[in-house]
């Protein structure tokens, strides 16, 4: 089983409307209400892969419940702490012309004891786990080392962690040597020295092993002190939002017993791929995974 963490569930809500015009008041074609979060999407590919997963966060109020119920519903365990305040809500408009304009709220503040209460949660949920994902942004008041604490726990219970976050969460995360970090570039770009590529800083910061995605143009990775370049022939058409997701599920499950790079490598390229061709992020389209996994590029380099 994988356990996935998602400190900073949202409920995403997306209003449809014709055009978007600031001062206006519009008239909302269509809504669609689901439960979001990086956790949440990369949880839902995992499940969607036939791996058994856990997920573990926090959730507040009845937008909690929400959550809680459709991932029950999903086929996803929800293992997930209760806080004082209310989970947060992610507002989209979408619109003809514009595309998609996102509005994020913060998250519910979270306590010193609400903390605790989830690390000492968490150790269990890690020991009885084969591999941990610590992805996503963090609510106020949690403690931003908190990605370095949950490796460290998980490490002691002999797990190995993917770790996928962005700013002072990635980089005081990275002396607890996580097993494989993913940014995706513009993540990546301030672990780049004058003389080090961000791949390589983020090595040397503590990563085991590093993976950069770029988007259409695949990724970069420094695996078993190995360096592949993957990417695929084709730019698929479609949302991008989540393929990171799409693709840290994969290489989660590869990093279960011992890895074989390669293969993943390739497998997560197609999944991802195969994931901006769904309009929402969590899932992917399984016939175009099929068509893309012979036209990824795996090279040595
Ligand atoms: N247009 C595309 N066509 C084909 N593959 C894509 C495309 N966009 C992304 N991918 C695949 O998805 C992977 C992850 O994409 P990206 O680097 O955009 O992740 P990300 O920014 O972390 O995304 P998110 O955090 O929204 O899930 C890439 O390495 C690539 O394999
Ligand atoms: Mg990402």
């Amino acid at each position: 089983v994988i356990a996935v963490v998602c400190l900073n569930p949202a409920i995403d809500v997306t209003f449809q409307v014709d055009r978007l015009r600031p001062g206006a008041s519009h008239r909302v074609r269509h809504t669609i209400q689901r439960a979001g979060g990086k956790g949440i999407n990369v949880a839902r590919v995992l499940h969607q892969l036939g791996v058994p997963v856990v997920l573990t966060g926090l959730v507040g109020g009845r937008r909690g419940e929400a959550i809680t119920a459709e991932l029950s519903a999903v086929g996803v365990t929800p293992q997930l702490i209760e806080v004082a305040a209310e989970t947060r809500r992610t507002v989209t408009v979408v619109d003809g012309p514009a595309g998609a304009t996102v509005f994020n709220e913060p998250g519910p503040p979270i306590g010193t004891v609400e903390w605790s209460h989830f690390v000492a949660a968490f150790e269990s949920v890690a020991a009885a786990a084969d591999a941990v994902v610590l992805t996503g942004s963090l609510p106020p008041g949690v403690p931003p080392d908190a990605y370095a604490q949950l490796t460290g726990r998980a490490h002691a219970c002999g797990v190995p962690v993917l770790l996928d976050a962005e700013g002072i969460p990635l980089r005081s995360a990275l002396p607890a040597r996580p097993d494989l970090v993913k940014p995706n570039e513009h993540e990546a770009a301030p672990f780049a020295t004058g003389y080090a590529t961000a791949l390589d800083g983020l090595l040397e910061a503590g990563a085991r092993n590093a993976i950069v995605s770029l988007g259409a143009d695949g990724l970069l990775a420094a695996v078993d002190d190995r360096r592949y370049r993957v990417r695929l022939d084709e730019d698929v058409a479609g949302n991008p939002t989540g393929a990171g997701d799409a693709l840290a599920a994969v290489l989660a499950r590869g990093m279960i017993g011992t890895p074989e790079w390669e293969l993943t490598l390739r497998e997560a390229v197609a999944v991802a791929g195969a994931a901006v061709a769904v309009p929402h992020a969590g899932e992917y389209d399984a016939d175009t995974a099929d068509r893309l996994r012979p036209l990824v590029r795996v090279q040595e380099v």
